[in-house]
């Protein structure tokens, strides 16, 4: 337990780390990684290279400082969180590299206002928040081992590999020791680890499970990004190098964004990309619910899932909106109000401008929080509507 001395010094830090804590977690970054290059195996240079990932450690360092006496409020971030880390195979043994170069960062960027107090207390606060992760994590990685799962990564031979438009192409993975697959849920992402031509480092890509959990396969719809952004190192080094045939690391199923069981009527929101775990959630509903999926994409040529999605639509007897963004522009209140009835339980997902403005147009149609229910892809709390 931290002391209410501890306690105070660390929530009179906050409004300091408020003002320095992206040049804090900058800082922290480069030391780390001059002393330990082995960790740029784990990290994503591309959230690196666009700040994203300084944003978010900040935001939950600042996040943790202000609930430092009572963790609860700050529990489903926490959990998100550690989802995404046991799926990149972050250990125990990895918290003291972070918390001493944290430390270090916090001394170096303010200098003689970071007193032996005040070190001592972040010292002692970081401990506690490592250890709700760690014991976190470990309760993760028992259950993804639980049920024929497995802890860290598995080797999966690409059964089929099929071209779904110009930019989504399609992996069906099987377990190369041929043993049976864990269940998910519709909406979960595995992570792809791999060292792509010419890189030096490995890289390591989270994809939605792009079609309903069976015994035998795992079905990935991976976007090709540009080939010069380093977003695109394992989504092109998949299209152009992954074959039929080959073999690739693959973790066990993860993640919390998940359809409700329910049966309150449902809309399902997409842009781009994004429709592939809400795809998957439709194609998980069996009978009984009212839905509604409004399938945006920039145009007829990169839009996904069409002919699947209105089928199973049709067969629920729900409502489809396709939406072009090239034609129509900016999604409005206007296209999603007649969709939206009493309980109506939101599911958005698609590029963070495009949530961002879903999730406004639900407050603004009295959608209560917790029935708007949204995932994009990137780092969390680096979302304005957080
Ligand atoms: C992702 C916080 C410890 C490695 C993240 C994210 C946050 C975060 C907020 C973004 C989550 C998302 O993408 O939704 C923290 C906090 C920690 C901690 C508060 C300490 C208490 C660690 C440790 C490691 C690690 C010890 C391993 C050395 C990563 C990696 C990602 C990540 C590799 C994925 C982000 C990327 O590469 O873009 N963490 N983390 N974290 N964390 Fe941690």
């Amino acid at each position: 337990m931290l002391s209410q001395q501890t306690i105070d010094i660390i929530k009179s830090t906050v409004p300091v780390l408020e003002q320095h804590g992206v040049t804090i977690t900058k800082t922290f970054y480069q030391n780390m990684f001059n002393e330990h290059p082995e960790l740029l195996n784990i990290f994503n240079k591309a959230n690196q290279q666009r700040g994203r990932q300084q944003t978010a450690l900040a935001n939950t360092v600042l996040a943790a400082a202000k609930y430092i006496d009572n963790l609860e409020p700050i529990v489903p971030v926490v959990m998100q969180i550690a989802h995404k880390h046991r799926a990149l195979g972050i250990l125990p043994e990895h918290y003291p590299i972070v918390g001493e170069n944290l430390l270090k960062a916090i001394k170096e960027v303010l200098g003689d206002a970071a007193t032996d107090d005040i070190i001592g207390a972040w010292a002692n606060a970081y401990g506690v928040i490592a250890d709700v992760f760690i014991s976190v994590e470990e309760d993760l990685y028992q259950k993804a081992e639980a049920n024929g799962g497995w802890r860290l990564f598995k080797l999966f031979k690409v059964a089929k590999k099929v071209e779904e438009n110009a930019e989504i192409t399609s992996f069906y993975l099987v377990p190369e020791d041929g043993s049976a697959l864990p269940g998910f849920e519709a909406g979960q992402y595995i992570t792809v680890r791999a060292k792509a031509p010419g890189e030096e480092y490995i890289a390591n890509r989270h994809y939605t499970l792009s079609q309903p959990s069976n015994a035998n396969e795992f079905r990935i719809s991976v976007k090709r990004e540009d080939a010069c952004d380093p977003k695109g190192v394992i989504s092109n080094y998949l299209h152009n190098n992954v074959n039929e045939g080959d073999v690739i690391e693959v973790s066990a199923p993860a993640g919390l964004f998940t359809l409700d069981n329910s049966d309150n009527p449902v809309l399902f929101v997409s842009g781009g990309i994004g429709v592939t775990p809400l795809n998957t959630m439709l194609q998980s509903i069996e009978t009984g619910r009212d839905v509604t999926f409004v399938h945006t994409a920039r145009n007829e040529n990169v839009i996904a899932f069409q002919e699947q999605i209105e089928t199973k639509v049709n067969e629920l007897n729900g409502k489809y909106r396709a939406f072009y963004s090239d034609s129509e522009g900016y999604i409005t209140k206007e296209v999603l109000a007649p969709y939206v009835k009493e309980n109506t339980e939101l599911y958005v997902c698609g590029p963070t401008p495009f949530l961002e403005a879903v999730v406004s147009i639900a407050k603004e149609l009295n959608i209560p929080n917790d029935k708007i229910h949204y995932e994009f892809f990137g780092p969390a709390m680096t979302l304005k509507a957080f």
